[in-house]
């Protein structure tokens, strides 16, 4: 490893830095990430967060957990280990968006602190932008939009998160979002509020 780790010669000083594509975008880059169980309802704020940046001009991109899981985390199982190693590439992947000075807006449930802390090292904590959708497990287990929390609850699911796997609420997220109190639009529109000034240049 260290000896190909020595044949590797980057080249990230000699090209277009970060400021340029956000001076040329007019916005600041950020990863917005978004952690909560599954059906709390992170996907749903994203869509209509990305509806809305679109429509005023904000270049964003929704980075979903199942969606990732089909592509670049394919060979990955929902152990704890390849939990961190799916995290790792999500976060090495908005990155590369940050430093094209897109907004990325993160669905995954990235359950541990510990799992959070190696994406907040990747992307720097200055650019990570921690939100917590917030829903307890009954209530996402009554939503059940995806029947995964009667299969897990079955044992036809193994390691499902809030059932037979942990999820560890963050202790200080930048914004909470409680999605069994507020609406959709709600949700929106608090997430919205929270992000406007921070990736709005002018
Ligand atoms: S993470 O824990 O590695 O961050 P990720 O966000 O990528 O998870 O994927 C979560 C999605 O995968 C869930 O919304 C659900 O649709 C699906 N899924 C399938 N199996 C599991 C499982 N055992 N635990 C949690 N989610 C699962």
């Amino acid at each position: 490893m260290k000896e190909e780790k020595e044949n590797i010669f980057t080249v990230f000083n000699e090209i277009l830095q970060r400021k340029d594509k956000e001076e040329l975008l007019n916005q600041n880059s950020k990863v917005i990430w978004m952690t909560g169980l599954s059906g709390s309802g992170k996907t749903t704020i994203a869509k209509g967060v990305e509806k809305y940046l679109h429509s005023k001009g904000i270049l964003n991109q929704v980075l979903d957990g199942d969606n990732i899981r089909v592509g670049i985390s394919s060979n990955l199982t929902f152990s704890s280990e390849d939990r961190s190693e799916n995290i790792r590439r999500i976060a090495e992947v908005s990155k590369l968006f940050m430093n094209c000075g897109i907004i990325t807006l993160n669905c995954f449930i990235s359950p541990t602190k510990k799992i959070r802390q190696i994406a907040k090292e990747i992307i720097g904590e200055d650019d990570f932008i921690e939100i917590y959708i917030n829903a307890s497990v009954t209530t996402c287990e009554n939503r059940d939009v995806k029947g995964l929390y009667k299969k897990a609850r079955k044992g036809e699911i193994i390691n499902f998160t809030g059932i037979s796997a942990p999820f560890e609420a963050p202790e200080n997220p930048k914004l909470e979002i409680n999605t069994s109190k507020l609406s959709i639009n709600e949700s929106i529109q608090k997430v919205l509020d929270f992000i406007l000034p921070i990736i709005k240049n002018k």
